[in-house]
């Protein structure tokens, strides 16, 4: 069996669209609806309460309108809601999570030395506690939050050069970054700033990040369910965000085609 409705996939703005290129190279022939809910960006600077709250509201609407699975492409949301979403709701929810099992796993053995960038409401929540209790006793992990990146491509300024790069200095400069083997990207909106994080980085730290996993995961997931879409199916994203300006409208379309 197949079945072609959509697949809504959810973030507090434009983050998420990394998210949905990589469901785009996956699954073609998907059908995406995205909602970015830029208008109350950024969750990761809210109360938990709030963030689940707000994904509660995003995922009813997709529920109401037959989305056959939903991707929560925040892993703020996702530390504030997956577990309360997924008692709630019968349909499947693929949450995310900051990537570390991969960033361990690359040392063979050896302990790995990760910085986890994200933002300061994933990095305190139980669900990143947890997954950093599995990794801590044989690797060196630190927790870095960096809200400022979330805003500044909110606010359209991802192209300025010197502002992004005074913002990662200003968060890494502490670290000997020679000591550091990978930086773990668990922030969606991060992934667009993959280029900065190269140019600030020494070329042996790897730059990791979860979004093929979680797609991975997706696909896994529909397969069980019999919900994957025809072969022949005509995929395509649909762009929805609380923030209906067209300078937002326009940002969303330029990072889902760059
Ligand atoms: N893109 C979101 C994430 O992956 C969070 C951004 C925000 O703070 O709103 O965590």
């Amino acid at each position: 069996m197949t079945s072609n409705a959509p697949i809504g996939v959810f973030d507090s703005g434009l983050g998420g669209i990394s998210v949905v290129r990589e469901l785009r190279q996956q699954l073609p022939n998907e059908r995406v609806i995205y909602f970015g809910d830029s208008a109350n960006a950024p969750y990761g600077v809210k109360p938990t309460e709030e963030v689940r709250r707000l994904s509660f509201d995003i995922v009813d609407k997709f529920a109401k309108e037959g989305a056959k699975a939903v991707v929560i492409a925040c892993n703020t949301a996702s530390s504030a809601a997956s577990k309360q979403l997924r008692e709630d709701y019968s349909l499947p929810i693929v949450g995310m999570e900051p990537a570390l099992k991969p960033a361990c796993d690359r040392g063979d053995g050896k302990p790995q030395h990760v910085i986890v960038a994200a933002t300061p409401l994933t990095l305190r929540e139980k669900k990143f506690t947890e997954l950093m209790d599995r990794f801590n006793a044989t690797n060196v992990i630190y927790r870095q939050p960096c809200p400022d990146l979330v805003e500044i491509m909110e606010q359209g300024h991802i192209g300025d050069h010197d502002l992004v790069m005074t913002t990662l200095h200003r968060y890494f400069d502490d670290y000997d970054l020679s000591t550091i083997d990978s930086v773990v990207l668990g922030c969606t909106h991060f992934v667009f700033y993959r280029d900065y994080f190269r140019e600030l980085l020494p070329e042996s730290t790897a730059i990791i990040d979860g979004n093929e996993g979680t797609i991975h995961h997706l696909r896994d997931l529909l397969a069980a369910n019999d919900a994957l879409a025809d072969d022949g199916a005509k995929g395509g994203v649909e762009l929805r965000n609380s923030d209906t300006s067209p300078e937002m409208a326009e940002r969303a379309e330029r990072f889902l085609s760059e």
